[in-house]
């Protein structure tokens, strides 16, 4: 295929540049009645997005990673520029994790004429990190429905770490009747408990000392939960007690969410509701405490998952 370097072409897993290389790919895949298995990353990939290939491989026959840092998604003063770009180093962990196919297109391949259409995913895209980045969310759906039209996949695959993307793409996926099925990947930590992120790359060893505070956090909210705490604003307290003391971080938000709707959750009221205006009602989620803080040159974000029935 097209346009690749030396080390690329050694990887010994074929690396797409362009869609139509991606579509005769996977249509040859189709025709020996494969099913097929799309993981979308921005590359630097680490264990949180092996884990999704490794899923993915275990679930699919045919199993492509998308790499493609979309600029659509990033805001005018966010770090698209030095967002961290390791296409070798991943293309060897996508074959060692047993995908078949890269699709790491160029901007060009991707946006070859300004881009027109938008896919917007209304409400679920207000609250949390859709208030702090605003256009992100679209930026987001617009390439993920560009990558299931492209792709084609039976099953896509997405990490719980972003939750609220994983809410908002399986929200675009029903009400546009993408036929995919999502599938969502627990967060994978690093054993002191941080989350694993791309951006982690930005931390100094300080902050990220200072940034295993999200996660602490987010236990003791845990331990309150399964201790029968229901009071969201106590779970706010005492995952914004853990940030309060870093200095080092600044908090964005902390709130406490139905996991279905991302409606805040009011104490003593019953969660799941869609509101007013004769809409449908839905079931109520897990309860879903997130946190997204600025520390150093890095924004990060974590969340906990709360199902009553099954509690993790
Ligand atoms: P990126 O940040 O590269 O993440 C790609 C996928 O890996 C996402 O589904 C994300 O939730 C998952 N992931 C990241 N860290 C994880 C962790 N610690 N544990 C489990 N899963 C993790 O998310 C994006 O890219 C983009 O928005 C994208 C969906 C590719 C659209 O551009």
């Amino acid at each position: 295929m097209a346009n690749l370097d030396g080390a690329v072409q050694d990887a010994g897993i074929p690396v797409a540049v362009t869609v139509e290389e991606v579509r005769e790919a996977v249509a040859a895949a189709r025709r020996a009645s494969k099913t097929i298995g799309l993981v979308p990353t921005m590359g630097a990939l680490h264990r949180g997005h092996t884990t999704l290939i490794d899923t993915a491989a275990a679930q699919c026959d045919f199993v492509v990673v998308s790499i493609f840092v979309n600029p659509l998604q990033f805001g005018p003063t966010e770090d698209l520029d030095r967002y961290p770009r390791t296409l070798d180093r991943d293309v060897v962990l996508c074959r060692e994790h047993g995908a078949h196919l890269v699709f790491a297109p160029t901007d060009r391949a991707m946006y070859p004429k300004p881009q027109r259409t938008y896919v917007n995913v209304e409400k679920l895209t207000d609250g949390l990190c859709g208030a702090s980045r605003p256009g992100h969310f679209r930026g987001v759906t617009t390439v993920v429905a560009k990558l299931f039209n492209i792709v084609l996949p039976d099953r896509a695959y997405f990490g719980e770490k972003d939750y609220q993307q994983l809410v908002v793409v399986r929200r675009m996926v029903e009400d546009l009747n993408f036929p995919v099925t999502v599938v969502g990947v627990p967060t994978v930590r690093e054993e002191d408990g941080l989350a694993l992120s791309s951006r982690n790359q930005y931390l100094t060893p300080e902050e990220r000392q200072a940034a295993l505070s999200l996660s602490r956090g987010l236990q003791a909210a845990r331990r309150a939960l399964e201790a029968g705490e229901r009071d969201p604003q106590v779970l706010i307290d005492l995952v914004r007690a853990e940030l309060a003391k870093e200095p080092l971080v600044r908090e964005d938000y902390v709130s406490v969410v139905d996991g279905f709707t991302l409606e805040p959750l009011i104490y003593g009221r019953e969660p799941g509701s869609e509101g007013a205006g004769g809409e449908p009602q839905e079931p109520p989620g897990p309860i879903v405490v997130a946190v997204a803080a600025h520390v150093g040159q890095a924004r990060l974000i974590d969340n906990l998952i709360y199902r009553e029935d099954q509690p993790a």
